[in-house]
This record gives structure tokens, C-alpha cells and sequence, in this order.
């Protein structure tokens, strides 16, 4: 059991119900049903346009003068739920007020899983932009075959339900410390390559 399923009942009494768009957008790939088993793989959404190559390795997004509002911590499982160490599991979000850094690389940035398949990031609550209505994290998360691009959505925020992307699988089950820093807990599930889509002997022996 993943580390969202066991807070979600006890954290998140309601998570809304899916925004209209959410999983319909046009090229963006329909999560499978689980198999016998299997855990539920992550819901996939949407790049946006704002995505750039580029970003520093880094476990904080914060920039000076900011103060920590948000940490997110969790591993990347298979669907079999093992834990896939090397993950690179990429973050970006907009500013405090909506805006992205299409120069530089503010709120841009990557960490890998560790030997448990363990990833923690610090960074700000983004603000909100036209058209969206939640304040999400853009993530996208690489194990040893495809990317896979989706969002998170911070339980407590505003407008998460409004979203027309907002999906409840999405939804970061959040702590306030007594700082008042939300401490987020978030489990990736990524399907890996099939020994039919490996290409080498060394690719099919890097499968978890
Ligand atoms: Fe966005």
C-alpha cells in the first residue's frame, strides 16, 4: 500500500470528484486499469507549456527571501511497488503569483530516488494563473523507460476542485508543522519497461 492510500482515508475525507479535462486531454496517455495485484499507476496530465530542459539538480526550489511553504517527500514504486532507486523525479511550478521563469530556472529543478526509491523537495505554494484554478506542481518522473508527466494538487488549497484538470489520485495529503510548513506525502507509480521493450541485455537487467 502506497503511502498516500494509507493517509488518504484518514487525512483526506473528500477529495472531490475529477475536473472535466482530467485524463481526457488529447496526448495525454490514459492510465491502465491495475492488473491482479498491481497498484493503481499515477494519473498522467498534462505538460503545460512551460516545461524547459535544463534545470539544476536540487532538492530546494527556494529562491532568496523565500521561506520553505511546502515539503514533499514520498518514493517512486513499479506497479508491483517496488521501490526504483535512481529516479529522476523533476519538479516546476510557477511563482507566489502565477508566473514562470522562461529565462532561468526558478521553482525548476530535480532530485533522484535514493536505495529506497525515496525523493523529499522543498519549495514555495505557487500561485494560481489564467486559466487554471489550483495551485498545482508540475512533476515529471523518469525510472529506467519513459518519462511519465503529470501534477500534484496540495490538499488545503484553494480551488483544487474547481481545476478542470484537478484529479483526486492527485491530491498531496498535507501536515502543518509548527512553523506552519505543510509536509506533503506523494508516492509515484510508474509502469517500467517490459522485457518486449528492451533492447539490450544490460537495459533488462536495470529493471526493478
Ligand atoms: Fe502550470
Amino acid at each position: 500500500m502506497t503511502v498516500q492510500d494509507e493517509t488518504r482515508a484518514a487525512e483526506v475525507a473528500d477529495r472531490g470528484v475529477p475536473g472535466a479535462m482530467a485524463g481526457k486531454f488529447p496526448g495525454v496517455p490514459e492510465t491502465p486499469a491495475p492488473g491482479p495485484g498491481e497498484l493503481q499507476q499515477t494519473p498522467q496530465e498534462i505538460e503545460g507549456p512551460y516545461y524547459r530542459l535544463g534545470a539544476p539538480q536540487r532538492s530546494s526550489l527556494l529562491e532568496p527571501g523565500d521561506k520553505p511553504e511546502i515539503v514533499l517527500t514520498g518514493r517512486v514504486l513499479n506497479e508491483k511497488g517496488a521501490p526504483i532507486p535512481g529516479a529522476v523525479v523533476s519538479f516546476w511550478s510557477s511563482d507566489a503569483v502565477g508566473n514562470y521563469d522562461m529565462v532561468g530556472y526558478r521553482y525548476n529543478g530535480w532530485v533522484v530516488t535514493d536505495e529506497q526509491g525515496r525523493y523529499a523537495v522543498t519549495t514555495i505554494i505557487p500561485g494560481c494563473y489564467e486559466p487554471r484554478e489550483a495551485k498545482h506542481i508540475h512533476v515529471k518522473v523518469q525510472g529506467n523507460s519513459s518519462p511519465i508527466t503529470t501534477q500534484l494538487y496540495i490538499e488545503g488549497e484553494p480551488g483544487n476542485t474547481d481545476d478542470e484538470f484537478y484529479h483526486p489520485a492527485l491530491m498531496v495529503p498535507c501536515t502543518l508543522d509548527a512553523d506552519g510548513v505543510k509536509h506533503g506525502r506523494f508516492d509515484f507509480v510508474i509502469k517500467q519497461v517490459t522485457e518486449q521493450e528492451n533492447v539490450t541485455p544490460e537495459s533488462l537487467a536495470a529493471r526493478v
